[in-house]
């Protein structure tokens, strides 16, 4: 793409679309306001076309789901034989087995699964088991993690620098209407800090039922938790009998088969995926040990919904699952994620830009600062208006990132040398209309 890239179409349907839909979209992320707010025609692969149409190498994949690329004949295939049931019947079908077996088979510690539609559903169900398996009610929750819209989890980070670049975080609800009674139900911690966290549970471990955390912070970054730090949350808690849920519905069959869990060698009791298990069907699951999964059910918690386990997602996830174990696409992702890092990084240190990469080659975050982050803080006082006034020229290029810094590039295995190639001469161009920009002034 070049100058004469315009999206007067989406502009239009914008101005018709916020009569109808608030903010003229149906997920609020997907607003970018009048002017930037992009309606989409289609995908396929690791491209994306806009109404406009412009075309884009995609690395946001719709947030992580897009993990073989949009439109994978072989995943649509399945799901076409999957209507044949001819729709949600309010019973199980074999099927369901079969794809807990798939995925009690990826992740080691998974004995039992059950399915629902989205993150959000998963890590609700999640979270209501480990209180009805302990008998606790509170949860903790790691500074800038996100676990989807339901009102227990749906509180961020809202941060402040002052002059001497000290940076303070306070909890917020997103958006109004979540209860304020919920916040006492929660603590937050920073990443990377176990004494913290023991010393929240030490003073009210009692109370605690569980330990909500996405090893990598898919919506931070990608930041990551260093492997001490997760072996001594496992055992502290072991000694406080708190579950340990593992929030796995972006690194789920994507960091490794066996997830992040596998990728670094943490354990958890309950597990939650999504995103990738799917290919973009939406569906979604809760799993983990057998001695609390075997509570949901009458005695023990609720789970359920006239959706689960979904004929048609769940058909596309057995496929999904089956191409993401049995063939090499992780690998093919984890080569293309990193020659992408790699060629990123020679265009911006032959520029003098410093920065540091974290997360996983598959969903990685670009920082410019001078190491990874170790936590959300450190997120804070990165450049992130560097990121920013990039990502606004990379979208206009034809390379569609996301335009808030903490969302990581996903990558798909039908991202290919086309789309490298591509992705290096734009950037190369971007960051130098960027950096003139700056050394403008502007
Ligand atoms: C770690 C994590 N948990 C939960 C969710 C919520 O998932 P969904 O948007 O499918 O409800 C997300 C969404 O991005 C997520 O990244």
């Amino acid at each position: 793409m070049t100058s004469e890239y315009s999206i007067k179409k989406s502009n239009a349907h914008y101005k018709e679309a916020v009569k109808r839909l608030p903010l003229g979209v149906s997920s609020n992320y997907r607003s970018w306001g009048p002017d930037e707010t992009l309606y989409v025609s289609h995908g396929k692969g690791g491209r994306l076309w806009d109404i406009d149409g412009n075309e884009y190498v995609d690395y946001r994949m719709g947030y992580g789901p897009g993990i073989l690329g949009y439109a994978d004949d072989r995943v649509d295939q399945a799901a076409r034989d999957g209507m044949s049931v001819g729709g949600p019947t309010a019973l199980s079908t074999e099927r369901e087995h079969a794809v807990a077996q798939r995925i009690a088979g990826m992740v080691d510690s998974v004995d039992m699964v059950r399915f629902a539609n989205s993150g959000t559903e998963a890590v609700m169900a999640g979270l209501r088991l480990a209180r009805s398996f302990t008998g606790r009610s509170r949860h903790i929750m790691i500074e800038g993690g996100y676990h989807g819209l339901s009102d227990g989890v749906l509180w961020e980070m809202h941060h402040e620098q002052d002059e001497k670049g000290e940076i303070t975080l306070e909890v917020q609800s997103e958006g109004r209407g979540v209860p304020t009674l919920l916040r006492t139900l929660f603590e937050t911690v920073p990443l990377n800090d176990s004494d913290k966290i023991e010393q929240v549970l030490r003073t009210q471990g009692n109370d605690i039922a569980v330990v909500l955390i996405e090893v990598i912070l898919g919506n931070a970054g990608g930041i990551v938790s260093e492997p001490g730090y997760l072996k001594r949350l496992r055992s502290l808690c072991d000694e406080y009998g708190v579950v340990l849920m593992v929030d796995e519905v972006k690194t789920g069959f994507r960091v490794a088969r066996g997830g992040v869990q596998e990728l670094m060698g943490v354990e958890a009791d309950i597990c939650t995926f999504a995103k990738a298990m799917g290919n973009g069907y939406p569906i979604s699951a809760v799993a983990g040990k057998r001695e609390i999964m075997s509570t949901i059910g009458p005695g023990g918690s609720a789970q359920g919904g006239t959706y689960a386990a979904h004929p048609v997602s769940l058909a596309a996830a057995e496929k999904t699952l089956e191409i993401l174990d049995e063939t090499d696409a992780l690998e093919q992702i984890v080569g293309y994620g990193t020659k992408m890092q790699e060629g990123i990084s020679q265009i911006l240190s032959a520029r003098g830009v410093e920065h540091a990469w974290s997360g996983h080659p598959s969903m990685s975050g670009v920082f410019f600062a001078e190491s990874a982050p170790r936590n959300y803080r450190d997120w804070a006082s990165s450049d992130y208006e560097l990121y920013e006034a990039l990502a606004a020229r990379l979208i206009q290029s034809g390379i569609l990132v996301e335009p808030d810094s903490r969302e990581p590039f996903f990558v798909s295995s039908a991202h290919d040398d086309s789309c490298l190639n591509e992705t290096m001469e734009k950037f190369e161009r971007s960051l130098g209309l960027v950096l003139d920009e700056r050394a403008e002034g502007k």
